[in-house]
């Protein structure tokens, strides 16, 4: 049985990783890999720590791309790859536009799609932009779903589709971040390695979501900047994204604070074992809602709502929103209420145990074992 997965960016490449090993070592599957590099840099670190190699790139990556860019070029780029390789399945992630466009091109061969990360919702059309679209539309030409908790199966079976073709398995994430965040680490980023993480409280920050970019930025890092200036023993680290529209304001609002450091994207262990020695994480970041409640650090999500409302109940991830005045609050409060910080900081597991990929290839088996 031939397993074609596709993903293009650094989130789906995290969480795809661990299962693309996985298909790679079973003697019953022939994995191929195809990714379509919406993002390059950032991509490239993923696939070299996992040490994978795509078997097609079609790098479409242009500077400041648009999204009817990926989706044009992503469509023309993958109907040959498709039309050439005829995988009995087709495999992608989550809610990027190389998600949606890919299972659109497959849909088109109608070669079956699987859905990893399947049923989250916001039910907002426009945020997160495009994601809760894509998400959706993927969903419905979807054959097979991947959900990784009850609440993302039950947002589908209310879309009415087929219980069967839901498998709950936990979120892949869980079983990436296991495979790093145990090994020990020192890190090579010079910054990260000045840094006297007993003596400083530190602050990941990450910032990247395009309905954020423009005024919403402006006021999250506004709040950061003044934060980072109240608080002396405040480290602000925020490897910022190379969204060239992202560093622009990150640099212009936040550049010349002493104590903030903006620094380039991390490879994804240093970036795990960042947010494990950071005392609080501000992000509008989907998958590090994921990772944090499994790492026990609070995580100021600023955006207006998340397709994430377990790490909520969980209790380590609060809603900050986008205005300048609620996010500095929240992030005084988690430095100056010890009480309102350790409510935070309890390590809870509600994205899964780090077995997801072993149930969705057991799925995959006995899917097209039934063919
Ligand atoms: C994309 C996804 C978003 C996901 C995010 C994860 C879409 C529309 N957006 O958003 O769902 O949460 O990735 O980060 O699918 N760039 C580089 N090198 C890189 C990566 C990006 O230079 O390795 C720059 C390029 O100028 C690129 C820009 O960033 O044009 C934006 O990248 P793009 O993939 O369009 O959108 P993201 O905001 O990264
Ligand atoms: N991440 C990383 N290096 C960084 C910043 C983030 O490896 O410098 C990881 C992070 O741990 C998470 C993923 O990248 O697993 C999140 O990616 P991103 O924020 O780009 O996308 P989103 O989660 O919003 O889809």
């Amino acid at each position: 049985m031939k397993i074609m997965t596709v993903f293009g960016t650094r989130p789906e490449a995290i969480k795809m990783a661990p299962l693309v090993k996985k298909l790679n070592e079973d003697p019953e599957i022939q994995s191929v890999l195809c990714v379509t590099a919406q993002h390059r840099q950032m991509l490239d670190q993923v696939l070299e720590l996992f040490e994978l190699t795509p078997d097609y790139d079609l790098n479409i990556m242009k500077p400041n791309q648009t999204i009817s860019m990926i989706t044009a070029n992503v469509l023309t780029g993958i109907e040959p790859v498709l039309q050439k390789e005829k995988p009995d399945m087709v495999l992608v992630h989550g809610d990027t536009s190389t998600t949606f466009v890919t299972a659109l091109a497959a849909f088109y061969q109608q070669i079956p799609v699987g859905h990893v990360e399947a049923g989250l919702r916001t039910y907002d059309k426009y945020s997160p932009f495009p994601e809760e679209i894509n998400r959706v539309l993927t969903g419905h030409i979807a054959a097979l779903h991947f959900a990784p908790t009850q609440r993302n199966r039950n947002n589908l079976l209310a879309e009415r589709i087929c219980e069967e073709d839901i498998v709950l398995t936990g979120n892949t994430v869980i079983d990436a971040l296991l495979q790093v965040a145990d090994k020990p680490y020192e890190f090579e980023d010079e910054t990260l390695r000045q840094l006297d993480f007993q003596k400083k409280r530190v602050i990941t920050v990450t910032c990247h979501r395009r309905e954020n970019l423009g005024e919403h930025m402006e006021h999250i890092f506004s709040a950061i900047r003044d934060i980072a200036a109240e608080f002396e023993d405040v480290e602000v680290v925020y490897p910022v994204h190379l969204n060239p529209k992202v560093r622009g304001t990150a640099s212009a609002i936040l550049g010349d604070s002493s104590n903030v450091h903006l620094i380039e994207p991390l490879q994804y262990q240093p970036f795990v074992n960042l947010m494990a020695r950071s005392y609080f994480i501000i992000t509008d970041s989907g998958g590090m809602q994921e990772e944090a409640p499994s790492l026990g650090k609070p995580v100021l999500v600023v955006r207006k709502e998340t397709e994430r409302p377990e790490a909520v109940e969980a209790g380590t991830v609060k809603l900050a929103g986008v205005e300048r005045d609620t996010i500095y609050a929240l992030a005084k409060q988690l430095l100056t209420d010890k009480e309102a910080y350790e409510a935070m900081a309890q390590a809870a597991n509600p994205y899964g145990d780090g077995t997801a990929c072993d149930k969705i290839v057991a799925a995959l088996k006995q899917r097209l074992a039934e063919k």
